[in-house]
């Protein structure tokens, strides 16, 4: 058996959540500077919105983390994407407007506990506490796990592809497909990575000795380097699905 607890209920897993879940994201995620003005205020706001998923012999299994804000229900009214649904919904809460839908913003499970299930427990747990929590309404942008080996692909034309049992090719956007998800529309830059040459060259570990564009490891799409602005720019593609 599993349970999902809210991480202030179980700060004992902090230290090694932050170790093996930093592990499953490429370096340059954590480098979109906008959501860097607002992560902080997320974690203050919305502590009730972070579990982890812990097994039976109190092993740390998955984390995830979401956001509270207002969604008319239609594709125009959607968020840009990841950055956007932070900032909506800290400004919301700042200004005092009652959300009514969960946004599942993140979802890691620990490396050698990979395929066995796990996302769907934690996707159906924190949707059952969302629905409970008043927000009716579930949606999620999610990172196609296997984007990243076609990133010359649109989203557009990647979020289309189907096995031949009619699920999607890519492996996390099945996982949430089964569990009762629509796939909604294209998230096309749903973040935004900024830095300078030798920071890129940093985070992806690659030498970039021309401006151009480049295929990045992990990336979902291309990187543009520019040697004459000293800048390297990646807007990361998602996909927005809605739970039923
Ligand atoms: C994406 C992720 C959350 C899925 O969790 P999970 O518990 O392994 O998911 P499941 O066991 O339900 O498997 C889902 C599908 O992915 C496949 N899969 C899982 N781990 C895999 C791996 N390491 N390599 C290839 N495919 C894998 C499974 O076979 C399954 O596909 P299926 O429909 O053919 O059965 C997990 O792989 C992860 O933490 N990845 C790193 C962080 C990330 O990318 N998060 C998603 C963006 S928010």
């Amino acid at each position: 058996m599993y349970e999902l607890i809210p991480v202030a209920q179980a700060p004992q897993y902090d230290e090694e959540a932050e170790q093996r879940f930093a592990e499953e994201w490429p370096e340059f995620i954590f480098h979109d500077l906008e959501v860097r003005k607002y992560i902080d205020r997320r974690q203050e706001y919305f502590p009730e919105w972070e579990f982890y998923l812990v097994s039976d012999d109190e092993r740390l299994i998955a984390g995830c983390w979401g956001v509270p804000l207002v969604w008319d229900g239609t594709v125009e009214g959607l968020p840009g994407g990841f950055t956007d649904s932070l900032v909506r919904s800290v400004v919301g809460y700042e200004e005092g407007v009652v959300p009514n839908t969960f946004v599942l913003m993140a979802a890691a499970v620990r490396s050698d506990e990979q395929g066995r299930g796990h996302a769907g427990r934690v996707i159906t747990s924190v949707r059952d506490r969302a629905v409970a929590g008043g927000l009716a309404q579930v949606i999620a942008p999610v990172r196609p796990t296997l984007k990243s080996s076609y990133p010359l692909t649109p989203i557009e034309t990647f979020m289309t592809w189907t096995r031949e049992d009619g699920l999607p090719l890519d492996p996390w956007l099945r996982t949430h497909v089964r569990l009762g998800a629509r796939l909604l529309a294209p998230a096309t830059a749903s973040q935004t990575m900024t830095g300078t040459v030798a920071d890129w060259e940093k985070w992806t570990k690659m030498p970039f000795p021309s401006s151009g564009t480049y295929t990045i490891p992990a990336g979902l799409t291309t990187l543009d380097i520019n040697h004459s602005t000293d800048q390297g720019l990646y807007k990361e593609p998602n996909v927005w699905l809605r739970h039923a």
